[in-house]
């Protein structure tokens, strides 16, 4: 391969492996919103009275369009509604059909422009109601899932309240093997996404601490330790997650984020979110304020430490919790600098910043069709505003970092291994050599 000549975007839909999945899974959520449009009705005509009714026809109305113009490939059109992230979109529209000669089309065009176009557009639905502008399409699944964990976040919670406890009097020796368990606590929460299954349930309900250990072989690169050498040179010291999934996934980034301070290995966490409802069961500040709701009714002693804990930090600003355009645009992230250079810089006053999840992880490597083999250094096409940390479970067909013949080997005992999220990569850039 070129050196400065990446390959192309996996993504051609004709190409991709994951293509009849996603060619199904993608209609199958737009016509979930549909329904929860419909079975939202009588409790929004109560709360909302006759303008409620009208909005939700509209939003029905403009999802029934968007679903039709999917299924009949028809070009992607520009955005209409009063969200500052318009002009964004449509001169990126505008920009690639000058890039390819044509118009972006459903499932002809790049998966991951596509992907975010859709949600974008059902965002749209819901920015044109009048009563219902902030109504969030996904909350359900999303606080089913969270009430769905409800055993296991438990376990977590009262498991992080001892080792809090030891770190709080001095007695903890092993921050370094807590640091690792912790942080692959986060990553295989990952495994709990809503829009890979389409928006089915898909709650945590074993015990994640069993669940690390015997999920270790999974994972199929593992550059923890290096994170930990570089974090602890570095503490106490500000670290950035960009975070992924509402719900039990959420959990265990607030649980990492909690260790981080709490052993002093950071200083502050600043979380980034996205700003309006995302592939599905993104986090939004609604979810997290909704988390926070759901301890507090809790009869737990650990659900309430922590949630007067975490207050504390977000309200103190040693923790705070962000959303940017951004993480809500179609960008891979080494366009970052060129369409968001603010926030480029803010990230580079990190020192270490940890993207959650699979979709991170795609626009991180661009989404190309890279060969496995490919240094992760390499796939990030010079994204690197500070040492960074992908922590993710594989559910998109592509990867770098890995070690020659791993694929094939990894192939032969699980023929879905790119895409069932049951396989993990934690992969690490200290930087990157120009
Ligand atoms: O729909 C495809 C996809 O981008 C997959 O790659 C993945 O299943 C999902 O959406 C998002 O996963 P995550 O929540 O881990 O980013
Ligand atoms: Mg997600």
């Amino acid at each position: 391969m070129e050196e400065n000549n990446p390959p192309s975007l996996s993504a051609k839909f004709k190409h991709s492996f994951a293509y009849p999945t996603v060619k199904e899974r993608m209609p199958s959520i737009v016509a979930r919103v549909a329904d929860t449009a419909f079975r939202s009705k009588s409790w929004i005509k109560e709360k909302y009275g006759e303008d409620g009714s009208h909005d939700l026809k509209s939003l029905a109305g403009c999802v029934s369009k968007l679903r039709n113009e999917m299924m009949t490939g028809k070009v992607l059109v520009p955005i209409h509604d009063g969200r500052s992230d318009v002009q964004l979109w449509n001169d990126y529209l505008k920009e690639v059909t000058e890039r390819d000669g044509e118009e972006p089309a459903w499932f002809i065009s790049p998966w991951l422009y596509v992907e975010c176009y859709m949600y974008r557009r059902i965002q749209e639905g819901v920015e044109k109601c009048h009563v219902l502008h902030k109504f969030d399409v996904f909350m359900e699944q999303k606080q089913k899932a969270l009430l769905d964990s409800a055993q296991a976040i438990l376990i977590l919670l009262n498991y992080l309240m001892t080792v809090v406890n030891d770190l709080d009097s001095g007695e903890t020796t092993n921050t370094h093997k807590l640091f690792k368990q912790l942080m692959q606590i986060s990553l295989w929460g990952n495994k709990c996404d809503l829009s890979i299954s389409g928006g089915q349930d898909n709650a945590q309900t074993s015990c994640p601490l069993d669940q690390v250990n015997k999920l270790r072989e999974f994972v199929l690169r593992d550059d923890l330790e290096q994170v930990w050498q570089h974090l602890s040179c570095k503490a106490p010291c500000r670290v950035d997650i960009v975070l992924d999934n509402a719900g039990f996934e959420l959990v265990t980034d607030l649980c990492l984020a909690e260790f981080l301070m709490s052993a002093k290995l950071a200083s502050s966490v600043h979380l980034h979110a996205k700003a309006f409802p995302w592939f599905v069961s993104d986090v939004t500040k609604d979810d997290l304020d909704y988390t926070f709701q759901h301890f507090m009714q809790n009869n737990s002693m650990a659900m309430d430490m922590f949630v007067k804990r975490w207050k504390e930090r977000l309200e103190d600003g040693s923790w705070t919790f962000e959303v940017h355009e951004f993480w809500t645009s179609p960008f891979p992230y080494c366009d970052m600098k060129k369409y968001m250079p603010d926030l480029y810089t803010e990230l580079g006053n990190s020192s270490l910043i940890i993207f959650k999840g699979d979709l991170n992880y795609r626009k991180l490597v661009g989404d190309r069709n890279w060969p496995t083999t490919t240094p992760f250094e390499e796939s990030l096409c010079g994204f690197h505003p500070a040492p960074l940390c992908a922590l993710r479970t594989l559910k998109a067909d592509l990867v770098t970092g890995l070690e020659e013949g791993q694929a094939e080997k990894v192939k032969k005992q699980d023929k879905h291994w790119m895409i069932n999220g049951n396989w993990a990569v934690a992969v690490y850039c200290e930087k990157i050599v120009q």
